[in-house]
């Protein structure tokens, strides 16, 4: 089946709100006689945190599912994906990723307010009580592929092996200059509301905005050598505040293309259990810190932990706001 544009667009609204590294937004769709091309823009890539492109393929495996469900809600359902093996790159810097056959009919979707509602929170959470036990419980119970963390000296162990591996990438120049690329710490940057991460989505007010383009900029090495930049980057206290730690794990063969498709039903399923999450990727990105979380929290042989999350209830009430591309862009 061709669907209508309008009825592709208003699907894409919906897929496009799924999670992407620094909210790169890779994914791209191109309508053909035989249903969709999933494409991914090579020129939108963090070439130095994510080297071997994992976290640009799961993040386009993460759009895949978000269309998925948000298809069903318009009576289309996915007949089938085909990954394309080694496309070539096109001079508009677009790979082919999958071609994604469609049919008419439903099928198994997420409520809208789950999809909505899930947003990476970047602030502290809130005093853990009762509900907030018992979202983590029910989470527990949810996925095979997850394991919740929730004793406190654990927390804590974790929450000190964060700082030390933030702190293992943020020493390399060029990835602090990535990190700033990326970053939208004023109002007046033209991408402020539309990718990369701005202040609000970072949960960072004005004046620590401007002080985080001087720490991670100009100032970072002399601050680094008085030991004031672990301190001033520091997430201890916030990873601490939360309710519980899920470390995301999937079999160590599996293509990125198709985790990122488990990633985001993962995290739609914190949201479903009652808590917002925020991952902590340097976790998972250091081989000294992954390591140490296989060991100490007993993965299964054989599998890779892919994302850590620390999970809770946002202290005060947020208003969560998404950045995204405008939905027209997305269809090439
Ligand atoms: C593979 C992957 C890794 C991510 N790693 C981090 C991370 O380490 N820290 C963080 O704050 N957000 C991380 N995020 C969250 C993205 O920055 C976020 O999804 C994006 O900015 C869009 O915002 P939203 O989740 O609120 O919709 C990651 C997302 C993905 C898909």
């Amino acid at each position: 089946m061709r669907p209508s544009r309008e009825t592709l667009l208003h699907i894409l609204a919906e897929a496009q709100l799924a999670p992407s590294v620094h909210n790169v937004q890779p994914a791209r769709w191109r309508l053909n006689d035989d249903g969709l091309l999933l494409l991914g823009d090579t020129r939108r890539t963090i070439p130095i945190a994510d080297p071997s492109g994992r976290d640009w393929r799961l993040s386009l495996g993460a759009q895949l599912e978000g269309f998925a469900i948000a298809a069903a809600r318009h009576e289309v359902r996915l007949a089938g994906v085909t990954p394309v093996a080694a496309a070539a790159i096109g001079r508009d810097g677009l790979e082919a990723i999958a071609r994604v056959g469609l049919d008419s009919g439903g099928g198994e979707t997420v409520p809208p307010q789950t999809v909505s509602g899930r947003a990476t929170w970047r602030g502290d959470f809130a005093e853990i009580d009762t509900a907030a036990n018992e979202a983590v419980t029910r989470l527990s119970s949810l996925r095979r592929d997850c394991v919740v963390v929730a004793s406190r000296p654990a927390i804590s162990a974790i929450a000190r092996l964060f700082d030390t591996a933030s702190m293992h990438f943020l020493r390399q120049t060029d990835h602090r200059a990535e990190l700033l690329h990326w970053m939208r710490l004023s109002r007046r940057h033209p991408s402020y509301a539309t990718d990369g991460l701005n202040a609000e989505a970072m949960a960072m007010a004005p004046l620590e905005a401007w002080a985080a383009r001087l720490v991670l900029g100009p100032l970072f090495r002399t601050l680094d050598s008085i030991g004031l930049a672990a301190l001033l980057t520091s997430e201890a206290g916030k990873t601490r505040s939360a309710a519980a730690i899920v470390l995301f794990h999937r079999p160590d063969l599996e293509d990125a293309f198709e985790t990122g498709r488990h990633f985001y039903r993962a995290w739609l399923d914190i949201e479903r259990a009652g808590l917002k999450a925020c991952p902590m990727s340097v976790l998972a990105d250091w081989d000294v810190s992954r390591t140490q979380l296989l060991r100490d929290h007993a993965i299964p042989a054989g599998r890779r932990i892919i994302g850590v999350f620390r999970v809770g209830v946002p202290k005060g009430s947020p208003v969560i706001r998404r950045f995204r591309l405008p939905v027209e862009s997305l269809l090439v």
